[in-house]
C-alpha cells in the first residue's frame, strides 16, 4: 500500500499548492499549550534526540546558531498539517534567502507508531526543500512532546485494523533562537504572508 500512500501525499500537497485552505479546524487545537507567552521565559523547548532520514541520530545540537521552526504533526494527517506546512514553505520562501537560511524547517512527527523517520524525512520534503522530518522511539516522542507542551492522541480508532486512526494534536508551530530557546509561536491560522512577517521580524 506504500504506493497509494504516495498518491495520498501527492494528492494532498497538489489541493495544498491550489490554495485550499478547506477543513481547518477538524481534529486539530492549539490545546495543550496552555498560556504561551511570547515575552517571557515560557518553559517549551530543550534537549531532544530525534532520528531522521535512514535513522540518522539528530539533536537540537545539531541547530545550535540557526533558529529552528518546528510543527508537530503526522503524514496521515488529511487536513492541517500538510495545510500549515505547505504555508510555512511558502513562508520560508517569502524571506530574503540569506533571513530564510537562518532557518532550519523541522516537521516531527506525533505518531512514531507509523511514521517511520524515512517517512517523515520524505513527507517534510514535499513542503520545503530544506524541511527535514524527525521521528523517533515512541519514547523519544513522548519526551519531545513534553518539552514541546505538545497534545498528542489517538482518535477514531478502527477496532478491526489498529493502524487505522487519526491523531488529534496541537496545531502550532515554534520558532527557537539560535540558542535554543523559545522565541514565539505561530498560530495554524497565519497564512504563508502572516507566518513570513512574524518570522521577518524575529530572525535577524
Ligand atoms: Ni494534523
Amino acid at each position: 500500500m506504500r504506493w497509494l500512500k504516495t498518491l495520498a501525499i501527492v494528492l494532498i500537497v497538489a489541493l495544498v499548492a491550489l490554495g485550499g485552505r478547506w477543513l481547518l479546524l477538524s481534529g486539530h487545537g492549539e490545546g495543550g499549550v496552555g498560556t504561551v507567552s511570547t515575552t517571557g521565559t515560557a518553559a517549551i523547548g530543550g534537549p531532544f534526540t530525534l532520528q531522521t532520514a535512514g535513522g540518522r541520530t539528530v539533536t537540537e545540537a545539531d541547530f545550535a546558531g540557526r533558529y529552528m521552526l518546528i510543527y508537530f504533526g503526522y503524514t496521515y494527517c488529511p487536513d492541517v498539517c500538510p495545510t500549515a506546512l505547505g504555508e510555512m514553505g511558502r513562508a520560508l520562501d517569502m524571506l530574503p534567502p540569506e533571513q530564510a537560511g537562518r532557518i532550519q524547517p523541522l516537521f516531527i512527527t506525533v505518531d512514531p507508531d507509523r511514521d517511520s523517520p524515512d517517512d517523515v524525512a520524505e513527507y517534510a520534503g514535499h513542503f520545503h526543500a530544506r524541511m527535514m522530518g524527525l521521528s523517533g522511539t515512541p519514547e523519544q516522542i513522548a519526551a519531545v512532546s513534553r518539552a514541546y507542551r505538545v497534545y498528542a492522541a489517538k482518535v477514531e480508532e478502527d477496532p478491526a485494523d489498529p493502524m487505522t486512526y487519526l491523531m488529534d494534536h496541537s496545531a502550532i508551530s515554534y520558532l527557537m533562537g539560535p540558542d535554543g530557546a523559545f522565541v514565539t509561536h505561530l498560530s495554524h491560522s497565519l497564512d504563508a504572508a502572516g507566518m513570513a512577517k512574524v518570522l521577518a521580524e524575529r530572525v535577524n
